[in-house]
């Protein structure tokens, strides 16, 4: 990492804070103002400090690697499409046909050749020092605590190494750990990602789990980490890939697990499958917190690290945010891996503010009656693919799916509630939305074909709308109509909630010449013209079985649920800074922002 803050002070502009900041709020709340900015930049924190328990770290935090989509590029050393035409060739190879097409193929086996790990049982230079049970404390090391709901600190940038109960297959993931008292780390593992899959293993086994975690090193074991490399496969062969060169493991010094030999700090352990602890609340890159639930523990038996070690952390919550890069050089890569299945896949497209898996724009050439649908089922049915809630399919006559305005104009043209697939499936064990966890509604929108033929019977202006529906209910209070020019439009509107929306929306059945496509979303925290905002509410809020109708009008209910919707679940809150450390940090000049800036982003 050291190296790594040298190469970011030449390419990356790197902003160094040598000012002494708070482990907990202030330097998290700096790097999430900075990373929502244009010209966003990776950010040096020198002096952190923790300042409820009187700590000063020697140790900066090194915060934003993914600042940007340019400084993404340049830490993976090729741009991901490149990367991904070198993928796509691989997948494509046929056994050559003669002595012209075997030497045409040497190059591509040969770049194959730095994809395996390196494994060595002499010590690393993560290695240098060496604390030992007795002496460990996690608080000496500058964890961060997010969001003011947080349960406590948790490690926000940690690779997870992993490996089956039988040794044969080895995982690196990307998974929040909390911090519970002196030695021991909350595993948040999803119950769908590999980690998980072996812990049962050993649970069934009933033997403790191996768990080594290491921090720093090259920036891209960490986006290896949250890349959804197919169950069984470790993701060090796509660090070889990328890099072209072996990947460096040394063997941790308590546990069997390898990782890599230049990471900054190692944190080594076992889980027992026995016991379970409450992890979270933690605010999550949904931007909604996520509640209590139990989660594995490990032990940790020994600390290591190099001499001068950098403690790397993001920070998630509301869009745009470091995953933002980091999931948009997923995307890019991954697109081959998607063609198998599906050949006739374009491209595809998972816009920030859909937080990756609750909303997907996918272009693709049709042959035939129902193929949209066929993707729809087999994006639903693969892998991490399969968390998407709302996946949206255009022809290959559309506009480039990140030309929003054309793209959004392309679809609203073709929405035909006759093309829309409302389904069940699973969902990620982060989503909110659905009634009971793990499953919730899919929504998939066929906008492959032609324009439909009508569009609104009779449109009104927002006024005569609003003066219209309020007579039918006072409890709207705002209202807005966006793509007017489209076959379409989409009234948004804005309500107090007194009961289950369904009332109003078949209230407003007797509005049906005036509307096509209506949203229904809270008084409180939403902003009628802040459309990037409305779509990142409303898509983290629905489920599509429950809350959306097709008839007479496409009707989609994005409030908040509670008991009037038959949710019995705790409805979780919005990430949001704290007001007090907001304006402390700017008091100091350490940020700068205005109302606009904090409306727009959905800050406080
Ligand atoms: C910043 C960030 C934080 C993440 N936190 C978690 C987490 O706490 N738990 C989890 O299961 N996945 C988390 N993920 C997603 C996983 O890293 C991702 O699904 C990865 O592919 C999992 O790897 P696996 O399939 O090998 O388990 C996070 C991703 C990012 C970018």
């Amino acid at each position: 990492m050291r190296d790594v803050v040298e190469w970011l002070k030449e390419n990356g502009n790197l902003k160094i804070i040598d000012e002494p900041l708070d482990v907990e709020l202030e330097i998290p709340h700096i790097a999430y103002l900075e990373v929502k900015k244009e010209d966003s930049r990776p950010i040096l924190f020198t002096k952190p400090i923790y300042r409820a328990k009187g700590i000063e770290y020697d140790m900066p935090v090194l915060m934003n690697i993914f600042a940007n989509k340019e400084l993404t590029q340049k830490i993976f050393g090729k741009h991901p499409d490149t990367l991904a035409e070198g993928i796509d060739s691989l997948l494509k190879l046929k056994p050559p046909k003669g002595f012209k097409d075997k030497l045409a193929m040497i190059p591509k086996l040969y770049s194959l050749k730095n994809v395996f790990p390196k494994r060595s049982n002499s010590r690393g230079a993560c290695q240098e020092v060496i604390i030992e049970k007795d002496s460990i404390d996690l608080d000496t090391l500058p964890i961060l605590k997010t969001w003011e709901e947080d349960g406590d600190r948790f490690i926000t940038m940690g690779q997870v190494y992993t490996q089956s109960l039988d040794g044969g297959m080895q995982n690196l993931g990307m998974y929040r750990l909390q911090q519970y008292g002196k030695d021991r780390l909350g595993m948040h593992w999803q119950i769908h990602k590999d980690a998980s899959h072996f812990y049962d293993q050993y649970q069934k086994a009933g033997k403790k789990m191996p768990v080594s975690i290491a921090i720093g090193g090259d920036p891209l074991y960490i986006w290896c980490g949250q890349a959804p490399m197919p169950h069984g496969m470790f993701e060090m062969l796509l660090y070889g890939y990328v890099r072209n060169q072996n990947a460096q493991l040394v063997k941790s010094i308590t546990n069997d697990i390898y990782i890599p030999r230049d990471v900054d700090i190692v944190i080594e352990g076992f889980v027992d499958p026995s016991q379970m602890e409450i992890e979270g609340p933690f605010g999550d890159h949904t931007g909604y917190y996520t509640l209590k639930e139990p989660f594995p523990v490990m032990e940790v038996e020994c600390i290591t690290m190099k001499r001068n070690p950098v403690f790397q952390a993001t920070v998630v919550g509301k869009p745009p945010l470091e995953d933002k890069y980091m999931g948009w050089a997923t995307e890019r890569i991954f697109l081959p891996m998607l063609k198998p299945m599906a050949p006739d896949l374009i491209d595809y497209y998972m816009p920030e503010n859909g937080v990756f898996h609750n909303l997907i724009l996918a272009k693709m050439k049709t042959l035939y009656k129902g193929h949209a649908q066929q993707f729809m089922h087999a994006f639903w049915g693969v892998g991490q693919m399969s968390f998407v809630k709302h996946a949206i399919f255009v022809g290959e006559d559309a506009p480039e799916l990140e030309s929003h305005e054309e793209l959004v104009r392309h679809i609203l043209n073709r929405l035909d509630p006759q093309k829309i697939l409302i389904t069940q499936g699973i969902v990620d064990q982060l989503d909110h939305s659905s009634s009971e966890t793990l499953v919730g509604g899919k929504l998939g929108v066929d906008a492959t074909g032609d324009e439909v033929q009508r569009g609104i019977v009779a449109p009104l202006s927002d006024e005569e709308l609003l003066g219209r529906v309020i007579e039918i209910d006072d409890r709207v209070l705002g209202l807005k109509q966006y793509m007017t020019d489209t076959k379409s439009p989409v009234c948004v509107m804005q309500v107090r909630k007194e009961q289950s929306q369904k009332y109003l929306i078949s209230k407003l059945h007797a509005l049906s010449s005036h509307i096509k496509l209506l949203i229904i979303v809270d008084e409180h925290r939403n902003n009628l013209d802040n459309p990037y905002m409305l779509i990142w509410r409303t898509v983290n809020n629905i489920d599509a079985q429950r809350d959306i109708t097709l008839e007479p009008f496409i009707a989609i209910d994005a409030t908040n649920k509670n008991s009037y919707d038959g949710y019995e679940r705790e409805w979780p809150g919005d990430t949001l800074c704290t007001k007090s450390t907001l304006e402390s940090l700017r008091d100091r000049g350490l940020v700068e922002y205005d109302e606009e800036f904090i409306e727009k982003w959905g800050i406080l």
